[in-house]
């Protein structure tokens, strides 16, 4: 472990020495924690703070991508599916459930998997996705890997409740959990905040880093051996998430892409959702903050948004390539966050406004790591109710309608 002189130098050279404030009045277990927390942070992410620095001053030239139809795909269907579900039943393809987030926005204590959508009944969010996997491997006869991240914020929660849900009816033979990286959380000057006078403020580094927490949990070996080819990489917050959908896959093999994902139409042209398109001609996604007004409107010929397919977070990835990028720096993004953090007195705060700014690295930059990536559109009525907050746009209400319209008891 690092001495207090060289912990000293790491923090002045980011400006951070106040962590070391209360350094002398802690006992020798703390002194030790805090010393390995600083010596483990990765304080480098603070330089993302500076303007120039931050990933949207850096983009490319941007041009619109057209996608493979929900019409194209009714078309294809037959072929798609016995594509997909032959590659299903060889084991090519595994999944992976980011569920490291901390659902600040629901504000719901627990991992947001845990969260019970149900009203006349239980059904939980974890439940809802389980249900869908399950369903794919009982029509495919297919044996599907899951690999679940969650973070250390999380972890025991996540597979506790797996444990006492018996895997909500999964073979748990195919399921394996692994945790994702933290990062430090800073206030608005750029201090990192402290949750005590022995612990740095740190929270999980965003769903960017899961291939590599794949690679450092020792999974690549298991997802090698099986022999798997594919993963479907996806978010836990969208209760109607379709994965290991055999027809996405098999559109994706087809097209011969490195990679896919799968998008909805955006409803309009100021819906706030990330957009696949090409960035100096290789396929990317430029956050809804990041488009100009001119491109946000930019219309076809045929009367359509040109930019006009947002992503879900459903992506699916070859191993290969995945495996070729995995050193690549992915760039940093700039989170106004609420942080719990510990005040001047000495006291615990849980803030009610964005107080700082968290470091995340985001799956959606790995789009830019591929050469070509099939965009493939999928029914939003079917397969989009993200849950995001606790009420309005995209929440327990509009997830529960759209269950419900699905004909899933609530
Ligand atoms: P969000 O971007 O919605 O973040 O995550 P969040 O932390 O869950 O929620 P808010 O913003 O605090 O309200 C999209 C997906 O990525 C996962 C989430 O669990 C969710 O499935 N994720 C996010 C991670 O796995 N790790 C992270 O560090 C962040």
């Amino acid at each position: 472990m690092i001495t207090f002189d060289t912990a000293k130098e790491i923090l002045e050279k980011y400006g951070q020495e106040h962590i070391l404030a209360y350094y002398d009045a802690l006992d020798g277990q703390e002194k030790e924690k805090l010393l390995s927390q600083i010596e483990l942070t990765d304080f480098s992410v603070l330089e993302n703070l500076v303007a120039e620095n931050r990933h949207s001053s850096k983009r490319g030239k941007f041009s619109p991508l057209g996608a493979v139809t929900i019409e194209d795909i009714e078309k294809n269907r037959e072929k798609y599916y016995t594509t997909g579900a032959e590659a299903l039943k060889k084991g090519k393809v595994a999944t992976v459930l980011l569920a490291g987030g901390q659902g600040t926005r629901l504000g719901f204590d627990k991992p947001k998997g845990m969260f019970n959508i149900g009203v006349t009944r239980e059904l939980y969010i974890f439940e809802c996705l389980m249900n869908n996997l399950k369903k794919v491997a009982d029509d495919t006869g297919a044996e599907i890997p899951l690999y679940i991240m969650t973070s250390e914020k999380n972890h025991d929660d996540t597979v506790n409740f797996f444990e006492e849900k018996n895997y909500f009816g999964y073979n748990k033979k195919y399921v394996k959990f692994f945790i994702q990286d933290m990062s430090p959380s800073a206030d608005f000057n750029g201090k990192i905040y402290m949750e005590s006078r022995s612990d740095i403020s740190i929270s999980p580094n965003g769903n960017g880093g899961w291939f590599s927490s794949v690679v450092r949990a020792g999974l690549l070996r298991d997802i090698k051996k099986k022999g798997v080819e594919w993963i479907n990489v996806f978010a836990v917050d969208n209760v109607l998430q379709k994965m290991a959908d055999p027809c996405f896959i098999g559109a994706v093999i087809e097209s011969g892409s490195q990679a896919g994902s799968k998008v909805v139409s955006k409803v309009s042209a100021e819906e706030r959702v990330g957009v696949l398109c090409l960035e100096d001609g290789k396929p990317s996604i430029v956050e809804y903050y990041e488009m100009t007004d001119e491109m946000r409107t930019l219309m076809t010929a045929d009367g359509e948004l040109a930019y006009k397919y947002g992503v879900i977070l459903n992506y699916l990835f070859s191993v290969d390539r995945l495996e070729e990028i995995v050193e690549e720096k992915m760039p940093v993004h700039v989170v106004e966050k609420k942080i719990p953090y510990m005040d001047g007195e000495g006291k615990y705060v849980i803030p009610e406004k964005n107080n700082g700014y968290k470091f995340e690295t985001l799956v959606l930059d790995m789009v830019h790591l591929q050469d070509s990536c099939l965009p493939y559109e999928v029914v939003r009525s079917e397969e989009f109710a993200p849950v995001k907050n606790a009420d309005g746009v995209d929440s327990v209400e509009t997830a529960r309608t759209l269950l419900k319209f699905n004909g899933i008891e609530i």
